[in-house]
């Protein structure tokens, strides 16, 4: 079997699957459960400064999006950080930490944006042994409102001015956990490695409103007629997530900065895609909540699985693997190209593709009158949106043309044009010539 061990910063664990800083990880009740399930490391739930406790709502705390199955796949919470007081938060943490010696165990922080917080906190966190501390400048709601979170994720120079303190003040290998309620990833991930950070994770939550009570007339989740926007998370953000991941692992100002990728990972694949884009482990928050502790053993073994079948012997050989591929449009080869295909067999005669088709795309497939869908080659542009609606997995396919083969749309041969930086139309590829 693959060797799943990771060594992340440093930091070593069993495994590349961590709990994420949530409520699976507030308690040692909860971070044992998990450990015995098999998690290789957690992110405590974050830590505040010792003061006046934090009060949640006592209302509703969650909203949701599901798929027709209902199946979750967004999560939207206005839940705060730990409610628990800071000392039996450290006590279960040092207890924790002494039992579970190979499972990484990191400390989530989120103090007032000044020196002596986080001086003080850091201070007090000193002999829990943890393995870590993860700098929480993410969470959009509730804390935001208070100057901290994702009001200091959201300002590259704080990122910057606290990572200092932070790498000033202690010892401990420290993660930048980043806000994507920001228009450019790479901004905050610069300042956390000019701060000094160890590696970055992301992303928090997503500013979101899930839905609106219609007869209450007020966002949901409702607290007494009332709502306000949480921090959406869960199978729905993962596309935003990988692709703010690529953003800084393809960057050349953050280039080797090490990354824990978050948002939506449910399966072994998720996990691997993340790896793939360069992050070095993953966190899990909503697919815990939703499954349980006990869906971490499917990711072990469905990657363990994987990583055998494609022969790689250590996680470290799939870190990174996809980035290279991650490229710009312009780069893209104009050369490739390929026209759907439907299987008559696997058809149902739905007549999905056609509608989509007909209506919203390029008019490139035809209906008998016994309902048999076909494709207009000279038509297809292939862009996909027939196999994205059809029903049936595989029932509809890509056939690539071969290079000098006629493109029927067109009427060139395939190979004409390497990209859009050579291309005739491109006005800068003109004035170059
Ligand atoms: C109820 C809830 C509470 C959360 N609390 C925290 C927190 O205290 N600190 C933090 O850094 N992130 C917190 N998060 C965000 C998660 O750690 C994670 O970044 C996010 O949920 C995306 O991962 P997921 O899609 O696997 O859930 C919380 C998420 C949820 C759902």
């Amino acid at each position: 079997m693959a060797n799943l061990t990771s060594t992340f910063i440093g930091i070593k664990s069993p495994n590349p699957f961590w709990l994420a800083s949530a409520p699976p990880t507030d308690k040692k009740y909860n971070v044992e459960r998990a450990f015995e399930a098999g998690w290789g490391g957690v992110v405590w739930k974050t830590l505040g400064s010792e003061g006046p406790p934090v009060v949640n709502v006592n209302g509703a705390r969650y909203g949701a999006i599901w798929g027709a199955d209902r199946r979750l796949l967004g999560l939207n919470n206005i839940e705060l950080i730990t409610d628990r007081p800071l000392q039996v938060n450290l006590q279960e943490i040092k207890e924790v930490k002494r039992k579970w010696r190979d499972r990484a165990l990191i400390i989530s922080l989120m103090v007032p944006c000044d020196e002596d917080s986080w001086k003080d906190i850091l201070h007090r966190i000193e002999d829990t042994e943890a393995d870590g501390v993860e700098l929480n400048f993410g969470c959009p709601h509730g804390m935001a409102e208070r100057g901290m979170g994702s009001a200091v994720g959201q300002v590259p120079e704080y990122i910057e001015m606290v990572t200092r303190w932070v790498k000033q003040y202690s010892r401990m290998p420290c993660i930048v956990k980043l806000t994507p309620n920001i228009t450019d990833i790479r901004r905050p991930a610069e300042a956390a490695k000019r701060g000094g950070a160890d590696a970055v994770s992301l992303i928090n939550t997503i500013n979101s409103i899930t839905s609106v009570d219609l007869d209450l007339f007020a966002p949901e989740p409702t607290i007494d007629g009332k709502g306000t926007h949480g921090g959406y998370c869960g199978p729905a953000v993962k596309p935003i997530a990988l692709n703010m991941v690529a953003e800084i692992a393809r960057s050349e100002a953050t280039r080797g900065l090490p990354i824990s990728g978050i948002g939506g990972v449910t399966t072994w694949r998720d996990a691997a895609e993340f790896m793939a884009l360069g992050a070095g482990n993953v966190q899990v928050c909503t697919a815990a909540m939703t499954y349980g502790f006990k869906v971490v053993q499917e990711m072990i073994s469905g990657l363990s699985q994987y990583m055998d079948e494609k022969g790689m012997a250590s996680t470290a050989e799939l870190v990174g693997r996809a980035v290279p591929n991650v490229t710009d449009w312009q780069y893209l080869n104009l050369n490739y190209v390929t026209k759907a295909v439907i299987d008559q067999d696997a058809c149902i005669k739905c007549g999905r593709c056609y509608a989509a088709c007909e209506d919203t795309s390029h008019q490139a497939i035809d209906m008998s009158a016994d309902r048999t869908f076909t494709v207009k080659e000279e038509e297809c542009v292939a862009c996909n949106l027939c196999i994205d609606v059809c029903p049936v997995e595989s029932c509809i396919t890509m056939r690539t043309l071969d290079q000098g083969e006629l493109d029927k749309r067109t009427g060139r041969k395939v190979g004409t044009y390497a990209n859009w930086t050579t291309h005739p139309n491109n006005p800068a590829a003109k004035a170059a010539e």
